[in-house]
């Protein structure tokens, strides 16, 4: 059996962190793609130290100028990989652009795909998140699910059955293995992190000055480790000034996953617009205040342990100081064994072919 993951962002990263351990525990051969999507040091070959995964089998040296041209790009090179290879399927994750490049790719290609943490909808359909995970469902033949709402999405949409598992979420196997490996103290402390990346965000100056407006406006103590796009944008847009100006905003350079773990874990509260930062923010018991009015994950919402603020200067200010949750906090992303449950259906579904 030959499995191809596809990995292109930090969030892959991580998540193949697992996959790769446990297919080979099993003595499963896997062949590791790199579609360049992020290619900063801190963006993508520190993950790689952090986990201790060998380097890629394929790395794609990525220069695009626009996400279509990033897909485009993607699809092309994935196109040569996949002709090469022939492997059983083509294992992808997430919503990002690397993708759904590689789903469009395989799937013409007819080589099953299987896509971890499918089933995530909003109504959004133009975010470009929402139009990959859209996409690349569709043309999986099995489809892994984080939580029960995504797994009833894509039964709403008439996906057969058999094609859709409810495997739990893979960040979350991750995410508490680094703890415990590390020893990573999980308290509330002084300070709160903020993460801001979203396309909605940092395209737009007017959201930008907002929630930057909001953030001081708290006074509370803020740890901001910088996406390049959004330091960028800041810069772009003259915002940063007014950031260094602020004694109690400190930004940072975009951490490693274990640095960046052990600042969530400190963390007062998590302040972000990411889809996988809200979940690792309520998965270690962190009041959760959202940037972006785009409701990904309602179970989190349901619980009392978001409020989401979108970029209203006001209400962050207001949530950053005041916002807490109630004492109950539901299990929503399982039992932090989703990697088993997707590599045994792999097996299962792809072994004998
Ligand atoms: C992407 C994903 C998003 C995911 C995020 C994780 C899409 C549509 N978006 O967003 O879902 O949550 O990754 O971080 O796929 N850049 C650098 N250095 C890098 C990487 C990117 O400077 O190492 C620049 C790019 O050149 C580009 C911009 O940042 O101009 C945006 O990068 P891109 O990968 O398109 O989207 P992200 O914002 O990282």
């Amino acid at each position: 059996m030959k499995i191809i993951s596809v990995v292109g962002t930090r969030p892959n990263f991580v998540k193949e962190f697992f996959i790769h351990n446990e297919l080979k525990s099993r003595g499963i051969k896997e062949i590791l793609v790199h579609t360049g999507q992020h290619y900063d040091y801190e963006m993508s070959k520190v993950f790689f130290e952090d986990f201790n995964i060998a380097s890629p089998d394929y790395y794609f040296e990525n220069s695009s100028q626009s996400g279509i041209q990033q897909i485009a790009n993607v699809m092309t090179y994935m196109e040569s990989v996949l002709n090469k290879e022939k492997a059983d399927c083509t294992l992808i994750y997430g919503d990002v652009n690397s993708t759904l490049a590689a789903a469009v790719a395989s799937a013409k290609l007819r080589i099953p795909i299987a896509h971890v943490e499918g089933g995530i909808r909003s109504k959004s359909l133009y975010n470009p998140e929402e139009i990959n995970r859209r996409v690349s469902d569709h043309l999986s033949m099995l489809i892994f699910a984080c939580t029960r709402t995504d797994y009833e999405n894509l039964i709403k949409e008439n996906f057969p059955e058999d094609r859709v598992i409810l495997s739990g979420d893979i960040m979350k196997d991750v995410i508490l293995y680094m703890v415990k490996k590390d020893n990573i103290k999980v308290e509330r402390g002084d300070y709160s992190v903020v993460t801001i990346h979203r396309e909605e965000n940092v395209e737009s100056k007017e959201r930008l000055k907002n929630i930057i407006l909001g953030l001081s406006e708290s006074k509370e103590r803020i740890i901001f480790p910088t996406h390049p796009r959004t330091k960028q944008k800041l810069e772009e847009f003259g915002l940063i000034d007014e950031i260094i100006k602020n004694s109690k905003i400190e930004i940072k350079k975009p951490q490693s996953y274990r640095e960046f773990v052990k600042l969530l874990a400190g963390a007062n509260k998590v302040i972000t617009d990411s889809g996988g930062v809200r979940r690792e923010g309520y998965i270690l018991k962190k009041p959760v205040v959202v940037l972006i009015d785009i409701t990904w994950f309602p179970e989190i919402l349901e619980t009392g342990w978001k409020v989401v603020v979108d970029a209203d200067p006001d209400k962050i200010a207001s949530a950053v100081r005041n916002f807490e949750p109630p004492k109950i906090h539901p299990e929503i992303f399982g039992n932090g064994y989703a990697y088993k449950r997707i590599v045994g259906t792999l097996v299962d579904r792809f072994g004998d072919l």
